[in-house]
């Protein structure tokens, strides 16, 4: 899909952070947009902002993409609103870090519906008509977490490689089909983010902006790329699990992310 202009585009978790600015940047280059998240004061100024500035439609949806029911009724309302989704950007999700002897069941459980069950489900309900129309694409955000185990973010780096995973079986699946699925693979992003999912106080600074990951999202699509990984030093972090042992990388990963190193209270530490 190498134009926006007039076509209809949904993005999950557009309140805030990576979702937010590909709202922005979609609505810049003409695209409509059907904006999803739970936090209806945050949906409701940035689709009044879009309107405004770019002349674009723009609806919102309040949605806890975590309950099987919401999810349906608002996948129904957007196919209302917008006759086409063209472009799926599936960015709604949130990280846990916690240690063994605080573990959060229910928490996790949540994050992977969230992470896995309803980007799965958004897909498929979605990918059906691009293909129909033979033209279309879908943004799934990985991680750089993606590509190896991340000890006290065990759950959360599996859901991520489910991700990656996932989206590059259906670009292979989809590519002859004029439909394209790109996994978006950021490594520390400059979001709430970071705090929310109580990452080590080193992470700040090893950050790229959302402006960045997104721009970076634009041109892998347009390559038609299966993964890409903003920013050159995450390019090459992404490869160390291929040149070392899994068991080095394993324990490399364990020792930057051990709780100690974890700035204030880090302990099943999640979002909203
Ligand atoms: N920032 C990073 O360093 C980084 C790195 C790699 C990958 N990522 C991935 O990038 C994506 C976006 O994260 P971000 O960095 O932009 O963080 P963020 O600012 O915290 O954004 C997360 C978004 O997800 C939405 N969300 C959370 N739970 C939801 C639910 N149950 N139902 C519907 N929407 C929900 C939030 O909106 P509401 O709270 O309003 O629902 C928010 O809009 C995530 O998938 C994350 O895993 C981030």
């Amino acid at each position: 899909m190498r134009d926006f202009k007039n076509k209809w585009g949904l993005v999950t978790g557009a309140s805030s952070g990576i979702g937010a600015e590909f709202a922005r940047q979609l609505a810049a280059q003409g695209m409509h947009l059907v904006l999803v998240a739970r936090r209806e004061p945050q949906l409701h100024e940035l689709a009044d902002q879009l309107r405004v500035e770019y002349g674009i439609q723009c609806e919102f949806l309040v949605c806890d993409l975590t309950d099987r029911d919401q999810l349906r009724a608002m996948c129904d309302r957007a196919q209302e609103v917008a006759p086409a989704i063209d472009l799926l950007v599936n960015n709604a999700g949130f990280g846990l870090t916690m240690t063994l002897d605080k573990i959060d069941v229910p928490q996790t459980t949540r994050m992977i519906r969230l992470n896995v069950a309803s980007l799965t489900e958004l897909t498929y309900r979605f990918l059906p008509g691009m293909l129909e129309r033979r033209d279309g694409a879908v943004i799934n955000l990985a991680s750089l977490a993606s590509f190896q185990p991340l000890p006290y973010m065990a759950a959360y780096a599996a859901s991520k490689s489910f991700v990656l995973h996932f989206s590059e079986s259906l670009w292979a699946e989809t590519r002859s089909r004029n439909v394209t699925v790109l996994a978006l693979c950021p490594g520390f992003t400059r979001t709430d983010f970071l705090t929310e999912a109580g990452m080590p106080v080193w992470t700040q600074k090893v950050t790229h902006t959302p402006q960045q990951v997104v721009r970076r999202a634009f041109r892998a699509l347009r390559s038609r790329r299966q993964y890409t990984v903003p920013g050159a030093m995450n390019y090459a972090a992404s490869l160390l699990p291929r040149l070392a042992e899994r068991r080095v990388v394993v324990k490399i990963a364990e020792f930057l992310f051990r709780p100690k190193r974890v700035g204030g209270n880090s302990d099943a530490k999640s979002t909203r």
